[in-house]
């Protein structure tokens, strides 16, 4: 077999993990979260279930990952052989692979705004027109699967390239464009006439709103957001070397996705009060919103204003790439590392799967619409299923594994790199209370909550 390729630095693990985690989550599914859970309380739960119930996790995971140079599956049977464990490492290959599915198809979304952008089609359009032209092209039947296929192909073929080449190369360039680029849309959204009351929205909790579904949905945004419970950090963490030091990387992504989402929530809001879109209008929100700060940027004339929604569209269709590569990688790991199967082959396999699947979300806006799982869309049940219960439930157990299975002493060695890290020594008491015992015990709450009230 192949050596196992590396990433290459340091920087080039932080972009590849930030690249991971800043994505969709942030700049579509945090605001609409906000709006539909009530505002500033919103932000807050998800603030603390990001550094109390979801670091934790992230330091589980690339614990596993590092230690093991192995994915999921491996990781399992290499630190626990023969063990039921190995189950874990079966069940988180799957649910990246269900989440890039519906995934995919928001990504597409992203792609037919870029085409619209360029096309002129949006300028100097109504806050009313914009909605509208979003509740019918979801609804549509071939378009939003043409462009579900095209952002599927475009993930594909960086997966294919490989980690160093494909992974590493495209966000290293690409995640601190991005992060220059929301600053700059959350200053402008900020000035807009009527921006005050989004930016109240956005500071002032009003803990009435919260109940136990919007705690459950701050812990789901959490682990989606960060990309944790899933084995993507996990498998991420296997490319790590040796020398590099896991609570900075972990602080470092968690920090910067949590400013990313915070970010885009004020690039957003704002311009939602001041087009009058109704906060909890739900998946489409920042489709609705962003054409029409685009239009106000561009001052009367129509080609700047397509310019800068074109450079926007641009961005988030990468960060949403550099999230979705990394949902491929975990399966692309074990079918190539479990199942003997070339990259080609594997990337072949997942690709075709989750296409359909998507397929099947994509129609449930329209033609599926119908089709009721549990209440939802089959979009809104994988979603909800994803990020409320599996990821939750993967991180649930990664924790376990890494508190109750290994040992302390191992725990030990991999977090402060055998000792060396005097930071890391001075605080792993703390980590591994946390690992052990807030994380799991938070995590368990907040699912029997959901469950019962
Ligand atoms: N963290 C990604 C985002 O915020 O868009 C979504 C994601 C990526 C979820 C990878 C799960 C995953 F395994």
């Amino acid at each position: 077999m192949a050596p196992r390729e590396n990433f290459g630095s340091r920087f080039a693990v932080i972009m590849a993990m930030a690249g991971s985690a800043v994505g969709l989550g942030n700049i579509w599914r945090f605001p609409y979260m906000v709006g539909e859970h009530g505002g500033a309380a919103f932000v807050i739960l998800y603030m603390l279930s990001s550094f109390i119930l979801v670091l934790p996790i992230f330091f589980a995971e690339t614990i596993i990952g590092r230690r093991s140079r192995q994915g999921t599956f491996g990781a399992m049977e290499k630190l626990a052989p023969g063990t039921p464990w190995k189950w874990l490492g079966l069940f988180t290959v799957v649910s990246p692979i269900i989440i890039l599915s519906y995934y995919s198809v928001v990504g597409g979304w992203s792609v037919e705004y870029l085409f619209k952008a360029a096309c002129l089609d949006f300028t100097n359009a109504e806050p009313s027109e914009i909605q509208g032209f979003f509740g019918q092209f979801i609804s549509s039947t071939g378009g939003p699967i043409a462009v579900h296929t095209i952002f599927m192909l475009l993930v594909a073929g960086i997966v294919l390239a490989g980690v160093k080449k494909g992974i590493e190369g495209f966000t290293k360039v690409t995640m601190p464009i991005l992060f220059i680029l929301i600053i700059a849309l959350a200053v402008y959204s900020m000035t807009l006439p009527g921006a005050s009351e989004g930016i109240t929205y956005l500071l002032k909790p009003d803990f009435s709103e919260v109940d136990a579904h919007a705690v459950a949905a701050a812990m789901g945004q959490a682990f989606f957001s960060l990309s944790l419970g899933v084995g993507t950090i996990l498998t991420y963490a296997s490319y790590m070397r040796k020398e590099e030091n896991i609570l900075a990387s972990g602080v470092g992504t968690a920090v910067s996705d949590l400013l990313f989402a915070v970010i885009a929530g004020f690039a957003v809001m704002p311009a939602v009060f001041a087009a009058g879109i109704e906060p909890g209008a739900g998946a489409g929100l920042v489709f609705d919103t962003l054409p029409f700060i685009f239009n106000k940027m561009g001052m009367g004339a129509p080609w700047l204003s397509a310019i800068i929604a074109i450079i926007f569209f641009v961005t988030i269709l990468v960060a949403a790439l550099t999230s979705a590569i990394s949902m491929m990688e975990v399966g692309v790991a074990y079918l190539t590392e479990e199942k003997g199967m070339r990259r080609g082959s594997a990337v072949l396999a997942i690709t075709v799967f989750a296409w359909c699947v998507g397929v099947l979300c994509s129609l449930s806006f329209g033609p599926l619409a119908d089709v009721k799982l549990l209440g939802n869309s089959i979009f809104d049940f994988l979603d909800k299923l994803c990020s409320n219960w599996l990821l939750p439930a993967g991180g649930l157990l990664f924790t376990l594994f890494v508190g109750w299975k290994m040992s302390r002493a191992d725990v030990f060695d991999e977090f402060t790199n055998g000792g060396t890290l005097k930071a890391n020594v001075a605080l792993f008491n703390v980590v591994w209370f946390l690992l052990r015992f807030v994380a799991p015990v938070g995590i368990v709450v907040v699912f029997l909550t959901n469950l019962f009230l």
